[in-house]
Parts: structure tokens; C-alpha cells; sequence
């Protein structure tokens, strides 16, 4: 939250609808060392399943923690895996902490990002506390919500994303063309 605000001048509300943006694409071992689709059969569809699959029931949370490969030089690193409530062999999609993060407050224990509790809807091979929601959690549930959420993200979404487009851009420079 704190470099979003000083970097691009965004307040909290502004973060929680950037961040929607993992609805779209991947992790690349190699890369980050975090694995997978964020969402699984849609890595192309820009909507609001980002939030609805953090808090629906029908999605289980479980915490991984990445696989060093030869290639990738970062230390391994917590990040989240969905699985189906109901077959559990069905991956739904990944997430990382900061995603999370717009919910709930991680509680983190260390410094690879392993939390200190679970979301309703996270296993843990441990018994962990409940997380204690984040106070963004209110604004990230709106966007959730059948029906409604998918526009009032969108419209959110294309806002602070062309304030990010336009940081520090000094619109006085532009020349017309024409
Ligand atoms: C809290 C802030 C953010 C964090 C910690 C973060 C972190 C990451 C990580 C670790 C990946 C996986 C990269 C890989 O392994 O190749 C990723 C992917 C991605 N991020 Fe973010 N990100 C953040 C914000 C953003 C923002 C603001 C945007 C765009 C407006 C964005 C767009 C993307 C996209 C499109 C991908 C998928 C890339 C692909 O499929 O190759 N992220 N992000």
C-alpha cells in the first residue's frame, strides 16, 4: 500500500481494484519461482473471478511454497494454490500473499511470506487462527459479488489503471500531431 501511494499517489480503495488485474496470466517457475495460472481456464478473460475465487467456499486455499529451479534466482517464496472444495485434483487457479492481502490480514511469520493464519476458506496442515479481515476486505467482497461486482470492477479498474498509465506522464509535453 505504502510504495502504490508513494510511487502513483493511489489511496487504498485504488489498490484493491488494480490489483484485480491477476485474473490474468501466470508465474513462471523460472521467472519468480511462484507456479502457475492465477486463473485456471480464463488466464486471458479480464473480470472480477480474481475476488470472487479468494472468498467463495467452493475454492480451498492451501499454502505452497515455490520450487527452486536452475534457472530462477530467487528464494523460494510462499504463495497460495486453489484447489475444487469438491475434487480436490482440480487446480482452480494461484495466488500470491499480496492478493490475499486485500482481504486479510496475513499475519506473516517470516520473511518468504508463510502466513501466521488461514482465510475461511484455507486448509493448513496446522491448526491456524482465522486471519483477521484487512480493512480494504469490504471493497475487495463488493467486487465479488455476482452480477454487480464484475461492472463497478470494471469501471474502478479502467480508472486507476489509466492513472497508473499516466504517472508522472506531463500531458503539457504532447504535441498534436496533426
Ligand atoms: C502488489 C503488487 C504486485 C505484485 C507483488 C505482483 C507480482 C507478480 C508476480 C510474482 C507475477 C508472476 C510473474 C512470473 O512468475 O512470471 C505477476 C504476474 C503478473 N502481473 Fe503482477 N504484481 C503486482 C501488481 C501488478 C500490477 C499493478 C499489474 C498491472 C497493472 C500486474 C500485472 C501482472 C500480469 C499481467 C502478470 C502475468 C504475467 C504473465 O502471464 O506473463 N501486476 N505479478
Amino acid at each position: 500500500m505504502t510504495y502504490y501511494a508513494d510511487e502513483f499517489g493511489f489511496d487504498m480503495p485504488e489498490v484493491v481494484a488494480l490489483n484485480g488485474v491477476h485474473a490474468l496470466g501466470a508465474a513462471k517457475a523460472n521467472q519468480t519461482g511462484h507456479d502457475g495460472n492465477f486463473t485456471e481456464g480464463a488466464e486471458t478473460k479480464i473480470n472480477n473471478k480474481y475476488y470472487k475465487m479468494m472468498l467463495d467456499n467452493s475454492t480451498v486455499w492451501e499454502q505452497v511454497l515455490s520450487e527452486p529451479t536452475e534457472d530462477n534466482p530467487n528464494k523460494p517464496e510462499w504463495h497460495w494454490d486453489g484447489y475444487s472444495a469438491e475434487d480436490g485434483s482440480q487446480k482452480i487457479g494461484m495466488k500470491l500473499d499480496t492478493d490475499f492481502e486485500l482481504f486479510y490480514d496475513l499475519q506473516l511469520v517470516s520473511e518468504d511470506g508463510l502466513a501466521g493464519c488461514r482465510p475461511p476458506n484455507g486448509i493448513a496442515e496446522e491448526e491456524l487462527p482465522l486471519c483477521p479481515k484487512y480493512p480494504t476486505y469490504e471493497i475487495a467482497r463488493r467486487y465479488a459479488q455476482v452480477g454487480e461486482g464484475r461492472a463497478w470492477w470494471a469501471r474502478d479498474f479502467a480508472f486507476v489503471l489509466d492513472k497508473m498509465l499516466l504517472n508522472k506522464v506531463d500531458l503539457s509535453l504532447l504535441r498534436d500531431l496533426n
